[in-house]
């Protein structure tokens, strides 16, 4: 890595183009070593859908899947949530899609590869990323799926146990919602997956329905 792109604290604020927009940040977040993650990653995930998409999902990183295919939610974990959407006559190719942390980090549990929660000193040096995705899209409303995505946007205090499902204005998105992780779900079964499936379909919906009730900006 050249001199000039070392910094105190992991950041990718340095391979960041001088004026982004979707395609020179996908191609520009390819060669990220802001944080150590790439290292054991095949590729870096960005985020995928519409330039004018008006509303931006927010997961936590990549999974397995989504690291061989270099795209995000594809996975179980995305199919869960394409089924979400889907029951919440939400179609997927009209959001935008995307991860608080843009590269899997993972264990080796023999031949497996499990994912390893990120640390906040990875989801900062990421949320540059996040940031640009955001700026360049300005969605009227943020889903983020889980307390990773949440907290990188609204900081550690934020609950996902308090604060979920309530439509939030917040300095990143005239509205902000946010959600379970669908993979919480798959850690479900039998009736209590049923429950927390319609509970993340009718926060969807409310996201949706919230966007409608707001002027475009
Ligand atoms: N989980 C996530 O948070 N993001 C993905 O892209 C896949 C699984
Ligand atoms: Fe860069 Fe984010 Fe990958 Fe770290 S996880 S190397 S900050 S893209």
């Amino acid at each position: 890595m050249p001199k000039e792109k070392r910094s105190e604290f992991p950041t990718a604020r340095p391979f960041l183009p001088e004026t982004p927009h979707l395609p020179n940040l996908r191609e520009a977040a390819e060669n990220c070593r802001g944080c150590d993650l790439y290292q054991n990653a095949t590729q870096t995930v960005f985020g995928e859908g519409p330039e004018k998409a008006v509303m931006l999902l927010i997961g936590e990183q990549p999974g397995d899947q989504e690291d061989r295919s270099g795209r995000p939610f594809v996975g179980p974990a995305g199919r869960l949530l394409d089924r979400a959407l889907s029951e919440a006559g939400i179609p997927r190719k009209q959001v935008y899609v995307t991860n608080a942390v843009k590269h899997f980090k993972w264990v080796a549990r023999g031949k497996r590869r499990l994912h390893d929660k990120p640390r906040r000193s990875e989801i900062l040096a990421c949320r540059p990323w996040l940031e640009s995705e955001i700026s360049t899209i300005k969605p009227r409303i943020i889903v983020c799926l889980g307390a990773t995505a949440a907290q990188s946007l609204m900081g550690t205090g934020f609950k996902i146990t308090k604060e979920r499902g309530k439509v939030l204005q917040t300095e990143w998105a005239p509205l902000l919602l946010a959600t379970v992780h669908p993979s919480a779900l798959l850690r479900m079964d039998g009736p209590e997956r049923e429950q927390a499936f319609s509970e993340l379909v009718m926060d969807l919906m409310k996201a949706a329905a919230a966007v409608k009730t707001t002027a475009a900006r």
